[in-house]
């Protein structure tokens, strides 16, 4: 029987010392213990180091969460995602990607059944490294002989931004000539914008989905075959020169007629936002190079051991995880900002906002009873520094939300033109200093000079809000690599306290399918009449008149 978090004794213990703290200063946390950063930040093998001291927490909150852990049995899960138990219970399926880096076979030992799982994960690594290889060394060639020089990920979700996200990180790490472009959404300006300025001849599509039945990753992929069958005279055979498929879903995957070869087979307990190590990852290969890929793995199993093995209070993931519950759940903070002050970091938050939000969204927990008592997942957002500075963080600084961020930054970066690297750091660190201790920083508050009147209130910081600092020494693949490892996991823990299964995403089934039957609708081309709704479906007022308005000028524009 899995555990409703607030009907434990820790989960009461936590709300009398919320009670009691709440009121409590950062400022004044840090004026009684001078070494306060001591207590409250881990370094990660000097490659990432993560600054928890500015929240509003104590060491006893961080022992009554650990006490929260141990009477949830939190070992358990641990233990049970480890030996590949079925924890995505919903839909039958063990969780199994950190096997995808484990590449020193430290957690093969776990189940046998690993074993032909690693034969499996090994097989697809000397794929990507050949499929690599070949299309860098200018070996794999278009239908008509032209070397490839543009690759186009087709896919949407995980299947879409965790490549997205790191083949833009990485980009400095990008030594070859291949321009690489992402197609994700249905509305077709994204594909046409970009086939417009391409030519089949040096193009390949990776047609990236793990159903292999999403709308719009087919519907892309239909209007890239047909792109590339056009071309070159309805030859089929030219198709194996132009597509790869990734997918678990064999059976659809042939249907789109290329050779077994092209089609990369990805394990079903990989999920999407989870999916980075596994084959999904063949844009990152190419961009970056195979042996790059290969960093970006190890970076990510170095940080599942840390993870695996550390204690409660020495482990990155969990420590985040506590403090997201206790804002989300104890003070009501409910939204969370993901800060990344590096322009390469560009798609980080909404990578991260993914991860978090569809795994942990849901109001069902591990018992099938709705949750209504409290929080689950905090609503994820963010931006880039310092661009979002001059955007949203008024609100952050004077709002009446008060937002806990996680700042990220990088140490080392060459682009230092005109100091601007120091410059944009002095930004990171002045901005976590103002959210924690507001004007407090200068003198009496005086922080605009000698004119400054303490009574106006519109130029007053109160500071006191919470923020982490994650200070990567450089975002090369393996620091990349374990970042987005440390997140996976937060969000894992974060899903076994709230006792939510974080694996499924039922919650955006619903809407896929009625798009179908509106889009049986919007096709008939002629206003529509309720009483001929044969779908059976309730057409309520609003969407009925809205149908109708879109069809009227659609269809006569
Ligand atoms: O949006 C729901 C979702 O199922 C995501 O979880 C997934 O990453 C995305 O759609 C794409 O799914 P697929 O890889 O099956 O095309």
């Amino acid at each position: 029987m899995f555990k409703n978090p607030i009907k434990t004794k820790s989960w009461l213990k936590l709300n009398d010392h919320y009670l009691s703290i709440k009121n409590i200063k950062i400022f004044d946390l840090f004026k009684k213990d001078e070494k306060r950063f001591n207590n409250f930040s881990i370094n990660f093998n000097n490659n990432i180091l993560v600054d928890f001291s500015k929240n509003r927490i104590l060491l006893e909150t961080l022992n009554l969460f650990k006490n929260l852990l141990d009477e949830i049995n939190f070992k358990n899960y641990i233990y049970s995602m480890l030996i590949g138990e079925n924890i995505n219970f919903t839909e039958n399926k063990p969780v199994l990607h950190f096997l995808l880096r484990d590449r020193k076979n430290i957690f093969l030992k776990n189940n046998s059944s690993f074993l032909d799982i690693k034969k499996d994960i090994d097989t697809n690594l000397s794929k990507i490294k050949f499929f690599t290889e070949k299309i860098l060394n200018g070996e794999w060639l278009g239908y008509s002989g032209k070397r490839i020089t543009n690759i186009i990920n087709i896919g949407i979700g995980g299947s879409d931004i965790g490549p997205r996200m790191i083949v833009k990180a990485l980009s400095s790490y990008k030594k070859n000539d291949l321009n690489m472009y992402f197609i994700s959404n249905i509305d077709s300006t994204d594909i046409i914008n970009i086939l417009n300025k391409l030519n089949p001849e040096n193009t390949i599509f990776i047609i990236c989905s793990k159903t292999f039945t999403t709308l719009e990753t087919l519907n892309n992929a239909k209007i890239a075959r047909e792109w590339v069958l056009n071309f070159y005279k309805n030859k089929e055979k030219s198709l194996n020169h132009h597509f790869i498929l990734v997918s678990s879903n064999f059976s659809e995957s042939v249907k789109f007629g290329i050779n077994l070869n092209n089609i990369f087979i990805v394990h079903d307990w990989v999920g999407g936002r989870y999916s980075f190590c596994s084959a999904f990852g063949i844009s990152i290969s190419l961009a970056i190079g195979f042996n790059n890929f290969i960093k970006l793995l190890d970076g990510a199993h170095d940080m599942d051991l840390h993870f695996f093995s550390s204690s409660y209070l020495n482990n990155i993931p969990i420590i985040l995880a506590i403090l997201s519950i206790w804002y989300n759940n104890f003070f009501n903070f409910n939204t969370e900002a993901v800060l990344a002050y590096h322009e390469n970091l560009f798609y980080l938050p909404i990578y991260l906002q993914q991860l978090g939000m569809e795994s942990n969204g849901k109001y069902v927990d591990y018992n099938g009873n709705y949750i209504n008592k409290y929080n689950t997942s905090p609503i994820i957002w963010g931006g880039i520094g310092t661009v979002a500075q001059h955007s949203f963080y008024q609100l952050l600084h004077q709002g009446t939300h008060i937002v806990p961020c996680d700042f990220i930054g990088e140490i080392i970066n060459i682009n230092n033109i005109n100091n601007s690297h120091l410059k944009l750091m002095s930004n990171f660190f002045s901005q976590t200093q103002a959210l924690a201790f507001g004007d407090k920083i200068f003198k009496e508050g005086n922080w605009i000079g000698n004119n400054l009147n303490n009574s106006n209130k519109f130029i007053k910081f109160k500071g006191n809000r919470p923020t982490n600092t994650i200070l990567v020494k450089k975002i090369n693949p393996y620091n990349l690599g374990s970042l987005i490892s440390l997140y996976e996991h937060k969000i894992f823990t974060q899903g076994i306290i709230l006792n939510i299964s974080s694996f499924d995403q039922w919650g955006v089934e619903l809407g896929k399918k009625l798009s179908n039957v509106l889009f049986s609708f919007l096709k008939q081309k002629s206003i529509l009449q309720k009483k001929k709704n044969k779908k059976n479906i309730y057409l309520d007022n609003s969407t009925f008149n809205l149908i109708n308005f879109f069809n009227k000028f659609f269809f006569n524009n």
